[in-house]
């Protein structure tokens, strides 16, 4: 499978989304990564349902939401309704992340679990079969700009050797200081999603960078 390429709205200007969000429809992006911060299972406060849902009804991308919230099970429907394709929870912030991942399927969207840099792969061992994409947290989730953590590689490796072993069609995706400079690293580690906020829209080109993001290593990577 080609991989797929997710501009993160965080980066955007705010004062003007509508461009932003046309700037993606109108690129090579497969996703519209939306960030969700609570300021209490991170450090730091993004949007609600009162962005995504005018942003939902703009975009002609799939909206890939990432809650970084505590009890994410209580906003999933209205995360849903607001146009959300992916809902991705935080292995971290749920308690009963079976019931929350089933809850996500019964709305219609694909279920993500994301793990922060800190948490072991197998964290996933029971749950990896109901997912339709894990996401590998390559910086500390909250902030937008931060230095790519090399050791996601090894963690991107370990899922994808799982996911292969059992012959699932879940997809990685890999979020946080992904940019031209190491796109390649982490597709050739195993992702078939990258997320990019700062490295497309803080560009003097970012539709040029999203579909350098596309098209990169595709030549050294058919194997
Ligand atoms: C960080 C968010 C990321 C963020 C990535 O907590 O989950 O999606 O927007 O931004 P960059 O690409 O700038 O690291
Ligand atoms: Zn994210």
């Amino acid at each position: 499978m080609k991989h797929l390429v997710a501009p993160s709205l965080l980066a955007a200007d705010f004062m003007d989304l509508r461009a932003a969000v046309e700037l993606v429809d109108s690129s090579d992006a497969d996703w519209m990564h939306i960030d969700i911060m609570d300021g209490v299972f991170v450090p730091n406060i993004s949007y609600g349902f009162s962005v995504v849902a005018p942003v939902g009804k703009v975009s002609k991308k799939p909206l890939d939401v990432h809650l970084m919230i505590v009890n994410p099970e209580k906003y999933i429907e209205r995360f849903r309704d607001a146009g959300a394709e992916n809902i991705t929870v935080h292995v971290e912030a749920c308690t009963h992340l079976h019931s929350t991942v089933h809850q996500i399927k019964e709305t219609g969207a694909r279920a993500g679990v994301a793990l922060n840099p800190h948490t072991p792969v197998s964290f996933l061992e029971d749950i990896l079969e109901d997912l339709d994409q894990v996401l590998v947290m390559s910086v500390n989730p909250g902030f937008g700009g931060q230095k790519f953590i090399y050791r996601s590689l090894h963690k991107i490796r370990q899922l994808k050797a799982e996911i292969v072993s059992r012959n699932l069609p879940t997809l990685i995706e890999v979020d946080g200081g992904i940019g031209l400079q190491n796109a390649e690293a982490v597709l050739k580690a195993g992702a078939d999603v990258l997320v990019a906020g700062s490295s497309v829209f803080k560009a003097d080109d970012p539709a040029s960078v999203i579909t350098k993001l596309k098209t990169i290593g595709l030549d050294t990577m058919i194997v």
